[in-house]
């Protein structure tokens, strides 16, 4: 398969270290935007700095910047995913809102029928939220929120990330090993 190009756009919901995650075993060329409000998340949860995650990516945007190439349509990539999203971004998108990097490069997303991942993190859900949802999956975004499984028997936190980033993977089409697939062992 070829490398895929992913958008990651990190912003201030809780579960950075799904991102990080991500930035660490996507066989994947990633473009990585944080918003302004995740940088202190980040540091909070994980210990990094955002240099530190920005390293790991391809490319790495300013989210202030609007103009940066990802905020064209003629930027052509295989997906984009906000992970972990906030519902304030959440709520911008739904809305097209496009007043930062993320956002506008997620309005670009739908307007160009491309694949739009986003990972809410929220509990519990506002009636608000839900219909942002609705509104976003309506217009062709993949709701996929930050929800482990409990089947696979995760012994660790890391099991349960590595399970929801897994997941992303998939729903980007990126090959991947951290998902433990239900009944793998069974022959066809
Ligand atoms: C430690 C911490 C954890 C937070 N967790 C969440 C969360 O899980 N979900 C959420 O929607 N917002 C959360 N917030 C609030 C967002 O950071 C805030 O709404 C911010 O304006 C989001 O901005 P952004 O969408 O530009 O990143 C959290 C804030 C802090 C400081």
């Amino acid at each position: 398969m070829n490398e895929r190009k992913i958008v990651l756009g990190i912003t201030g919901a809780s579960g950075s270290i799904m991102a990080k995650r991500f930035l660490e075993t996507a066989r994947a060329e990633i473009h990585l935007v944080i918003s302004s409000n995740a940088g202190q998340v980040i540091e909070y949860e994980t210990g990094l700095k955002e240099e530190d995650l920005k390293k790991m990516s391809t490319f790495n945007y300013d989210d202030r910047d609007v103009a940066a190439r990802i905020s064209s349509g003629s930027f052509i990539f295989d997906a984009m995913v906000i992970m972990p999203c906030s519902m304030n971004t959440l709520a911008k998108v739904a809305s097209g809102i496009s007043d930062s990097l993320i956002t506008r490069a997620a309005s670009v997303a739908l307007k160009e029928r491309r694949r739009l991942i986003m990972v809410p993190r929220e509990m519990p859900l506002s009636r608000i939220a839900i219909e942002n949802m609705l509104r976003l999956t309506e217009s062709g975004a993949i709701i996929s929120p930050a929800m482990p499984a409990f089947y696979t028997r995760p012994q660790t936190v890391m099991d349960m990330v590595d399970f929801m980033v897994g997941r992303v993977m998939d729903l980007c089409g990126i090959d991947n090993e951290l998902v433990k697939r239900w009944k793998s062992e069974e022959r066809d």
